[in-house]
């Protein structure tokens, strides 16, 4: 384990902008004597300015005292030139995210600071291998991603290139660390891991609304209610903005040379062609217009509570809902499992109730000749979620539709129903999510307890997707990825190597969590 850079080493940090102020007052705080550096004339010192404003906010809520906040603030200190940092034991680059811009001032670094020097880069979207590209002592060259804001969000992302030698690595982690953020390891691909794994949160939904299966209140609020992410995609989205959404999507779909699994979306493209970008635009998926009416999700009219439901088999995931419906004193009988649906079905009023595999109910009815079928999605906890999403065969009539929205409802559950698409919403993308953290481990790019981490602390994620692929199990997720894969005709949905492995063996996503 390397040491963390000692409180008396200088911290230098060259880009005074969102990014780059946010991370001096982290260093700051930390004790560190910092120098901010911006080619802008002046822009040092206001984000010096800045930063003091802000840790003086800070101790006016009791957060720290008004004797640290000023310190803190001290040690910020403002320099003209790129030759006024050359006593700084660590530099973080955050200027513009441009590779010609970064190599340059890297390699004019490199004729100012001493060869011990570590130099940084807060990029999000470029190759820490190719930043190094050229100097003379690459090994000093790593990513230190952190998230924007940077005094709030915990994670991160120490990005290693090619070159990048490892005590390097881990002395910056172990920096970060002492900063008082959650450290990650990654290596330098594109997307590095929360920027690639969280791609399918944004990119599932898009394609459920392209198909019309919902509007983006009621599936934001499926994302939510059933599937615990803290927003729904369509709300998170707005408030990224769409122009930076769509350039990341696109920066990583360039990247990985047109990997339909990153595919962008033209729905997305025609919000920034609009200039309808979100919140800071007063317009995205929702209207920010002052007194403009918040939509409300679709529910359900209530229906008739079933005296009686009937699970054949075991429910798996969703075993919680025979407590609730207990609880609530419906009667519940329990009976084997029938030859059509081996993973557990529930049958109430005329109606079968499954949960969903990837396949639309339409299919599956056709399938299994359970005409009346009505498929249900994943929830994050079937104890306490408040809603969930159901879709009906094509077959099925209002009758049995009413049976299975009444049997959820006994059990204090909101119904959203959604057209009949494959996956439905949460379980779809749960499985991609899996998959892609599957995928990204495979390759080498964290280990699974670096990835789930980044993703509940770097996107809030309720759970790891690794972790989360391990309470499904890994053949559950091959399956909906396989049913997905057959109905669309598309390698975007193509199995991880790590899930079709795992699932061989009827267990876990990650043998070691
Ligand atoms: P920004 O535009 O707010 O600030 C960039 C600053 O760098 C500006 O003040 C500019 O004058 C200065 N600058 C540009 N070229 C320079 C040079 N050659 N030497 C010295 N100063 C120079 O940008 P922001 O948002 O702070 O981003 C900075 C970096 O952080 C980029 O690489 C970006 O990709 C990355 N990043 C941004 C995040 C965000 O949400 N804004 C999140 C994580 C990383």
């Amino acid at each position: 384990m390397a040491a963390a850079l000692a409180r008396d080493a200088v911290v230098a940090i060259i880009g005074a902008g969102a990014m780059g102020s946010g991370i001096a007052q982290v260093a700051a705080q930390a004790g560190h004597r910092v120098l901010l550096q911006d080619a802008r004339t002046g822009a040092a010192a206001n984000a010096q300015r800045a930063v003091a404003r802000t840790l003086a906010a800070l101790a006016a809520k009791g957060k720290l005292t008004s004797e640290a906040a000023e310190a803190a603030a001290a040690r910020i200190v403002p320099v003209a030139n790129t030759e006024d940092v050359r006593g700084a034991a660590l530099v973080i680059e955050a200027i513009v995210e441009d590779l010609a811009a970064k190599r340059a001032l890297f390699a004019e670094l490199e004729r100012v600071v001493a060869d011990s020097t570590l130099l940084a880069t807060n990029t999000s979207s470029l190759s820490v291998t190719a930043l190094a590209a050229g100097l003379r002592v690459p090994r000093r060259v790593a990513g230190m991603h952190f998230f924007n804001p940077a005094p709030v969000l915990p994670l991160v992302e120490v990005v290693s290139g090619l070159a990048t030698a490892r005590e390097v690595a881990d002395t910056i982690h172990a920096t970060a660390a002492a900063w008082g953020k959650t450290p990650v390891h990654a290596s330098s691909t594109p997307g590095f891991i929360v920027n690639r794994c969280a791609r399918p949160f944004y990119a599932e939904a898009l394609r459920l609304l392209a198909e019309r299966a919902g509007d983006c209140a009621t599936l934001d609020a499926v994302m939510r209610e059933a599937g615990g992410f803290r927003m729904g995609p369509f709300e998170l989205m707005d408030l990224i903005g769409h122009d930076v959404n769509f350039a990341v999507t696109r920066s990583v779909w360039d990247a990985y040379f047109n990997d339909p699994r990153f595919l962008p979306s033209v729905l997305q493209r025609e919000l920034v062609d609009a200039g309808y970008l979100g919140r800071k635009s007063g317009r995205g998926f929702y209207d920010y217009a002052p007194g403009a009416a918040s939509p409300q999700p679709a529910s359900e009219v209530a229906r008739t509570t079933p005296r009686r439901i009937t699970i054949h088999g075991d429910l798996g995931p969703a075993r919680a809902l025979v407590q609730r419906w207990r609880a609530a004193g419906v009667s519940v009988d329990e009976h084997d499992a029938v030859r059509a649906f081996p993973d557990g079905v529930i049958a109430t009023g005329g109606a079968w109730l499954a949960l969903t595999d990837g396949r639309t109910a339409t299919s599956r009815a056709v399938m299994s000749g359970a005409h009346r079928l009505v498929v249900f999605d994943l929830a994050l906890d079937y104890a306490s979620c408040k809603r969930l999403a159901l879709a009906r065969a094509d077959s099925c009539d209002d009758d049995a539709l009413g049976a299975a929205c009444g049997a959820l409802q006994a059990a204090g559950i909101a119904v959203s129903r959604l057209d009949d698409v494959a996956g439905l919403a949460v379980m779809r993308t749960v499985a991609m999510l899996a998959n892609e953290a599957a995928d990204a481990v495979t390759q080498g790019v964290a280990t699974p307890a670096d990835l789930d981490l980044a993703m509940q602390r770097g996107v809030n994620y309720p759970r790891g997707p690794l972790a989360w692929g391990d309470t499904l199990g890994a053949a559950r997720v091959r399956d909906v990825l396989h049913h997905l894969a057959a109905h669309y005709g598309e390698d975007r949905y193509r199995t991880a190597p790590l899930v079709t492995r795992r699932a061989a063996m009827g267990g876990k996503l990650v043998l070691n969590p």
